[in-house]
């Protein structure tokens, strides 16, 4: 932690005999600033700290400047925020202000998500290396899967965060809500993160694995039905409000939350893993294992807000939206039991393709319930029950032991 009272000694000695500051030692702090990575241009370099033109420039525009429309979007002396004006769409209360909560589930989850922070660098690779470089140490199935997993992933976690950024967030009107997208944002950057890392570390053909999603028919059609629901939002004429967008932002909720992180990822989660529960690339599987939980989180707080925004907004839920939403749901789970086919051509792991569309229609059940749809695969079992042990990482006793790296926190920082 940083200690004030250092600042204070500094201050009480330095305080008494305050030395000249000179042109001189001005000129020598600037000659021992870092240089940066860009050096300015040519141009800039003509303006020079005595141009008062500058200053002038910037004291006149203040003078003149209109500060109406700023003060009419403040509202200046409108009453203050009532929690009862807050909503989740089309909601015209100040939104500038967190508090009151009216959601208290979403500042939770943004609470939760903070705790549960990582970095990839943290986790230790270097068996992954060895294994990887022997040419005895895989099978060319496992291989499979580890190439095709990081080739959907690498880019798959960047659609997630475009959407979030480019289209979701200026229409979800709650602040809680988009304090935690505005985390779950920075996750999605971690998770792009940890495959590069992993791709990095392993010595994998980058292009080859961050072109998989245009080269390779079965993760190209799952992000480009992905990319289909972004579309109409991100285009910036794109306004709720009235029953048609309001539905079309409910159809971008569903299929990012729902199919994308709740059906896509789901495969190669559980493949990655078991090559983990069997000792296998287990620096790769511990990404995946942090990942994962972050993603349950994702998934259960866009779960939470549809709902609420069905909740808020009865007449979108007509029978014909719902009929619409349950093919949504089922042309995720054929294309992710495509992939699963693709990814795992013959048994492996102590699984196959058919275990893995048996699981997956077990996934879409419990999506389709969580949005309180009717179930569309009765009877599907989970062949993979550890996997759900897996997901609630918050009961596993060792998550803070396994890390190699301590944070740089405040204590830890230099001000050299
Ligand atoms: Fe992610
Ligand atoms: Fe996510």
């Amino acid at each position: 932690m940083l200690n004030w009272d250092d600042y204070h000694t500094e201050d009480s000695t330095a305080a008494a005999t305050p030395p000249p500051v000179t042109e001189q030692a001005i000129s020598a702090a600037i000659a021992a600033e870092p240089s940066t990575a860009v050096e300015a241009s040519t141009a800039s370099e003509a303006v020079t700290s005595s141009d008062q033109s500058a200053i002038a420039r910037a004291t006149e525009a203040l003078a003149t400047m209109d500060v109406a429309p700023g003060l009419e979007e403040l509202e200046m002396g409108a009453a203050r925020l009532n929690v009862d004006d807050k909503a989740m769409i089309n909601c015209r209360a100040d939104l500038n202000q967190l508090v009151p909560f009216k959601y208290d589930w979403a500042w939770q989850k943004y609470l939760d998500g903070c705790a549960n922070h990582w970095m990839p660098q943290e986790v230790n690779m270097t068996a992954d290396v060895a294994l990887w470089k022997n040419p005895e140490g895989l099978s060319d199935d496992e291989r499979r899967i580890v190439m095709r997993s990081l080739g959907y992933f690498s880019t798959a976690d960047s659609l997630v965060a475009n959407n979030l950024i480019l289209a979701i967030y200026r229409h979800i009107t709650n602040p809680e809500c988009r304090q935690y997208l505005l985390r779950q944002a920075f996750e999605e950057a971690i998770h792009t993160h940890a495959y590069q890392y992993c791709v990095e570390s392993l010595a994998m053909d980058e292009g080859e694995v961050f072109n998989m999603y245009r080269e390779l028919p079965s993760i190209a059609k799952k992000a480009a039905w992905s990319l289909s629901h972004t579309h109409s939002l991100s285009d910036p004429l794109f306004k709720t409000g009235t029953p048609e967008t309001d539905q079309e932002l409910l159809r971008n909720l569903i299929g990012f939350y729902a199919v994308t992180e709740g059906i896509f990822f789901y495969c190669g989660f559980t493949q990655i893993l078991s090559m983990g529960r069997r000792n296998k690339m287990t620096g790769v599987a511990e990404q995946f294992q942090y990942i994962l939980r972050d993603e349950s989180m994702h998934l259960n707080f866009g779960i939470d807000v549809i709902n609420q925004i069905k909740l808020e907004n009865p007449h979108l839920w007509t029978e014909t939206f719902q009929q619409e939403i349950i093919q949504m749901i089922i042309e995720g789970t054929q294309l992710e039991i495509e992939y699963a086919r693709d990814s795992m051509p013959r048994g492996v792991l102590g699984m196959n393709a058919v275990m893995m569309e048996e699981y997956l229609q077990f996934i879409a059940n419990r999506r389709l319930s969580q949005l309180g749809l009717p179930e569309q695969f009765p009877g599907a079992k989970n062949p993979f029950p550890w996997m759900s042990e897996i997901m609630d990482l918050r009961k596993e006793k060792n998550f803070f032991e396994t890390r190699v790296i301590e944070y740089q926190t405040g204590g830890a920082l230099s001000w050299d």
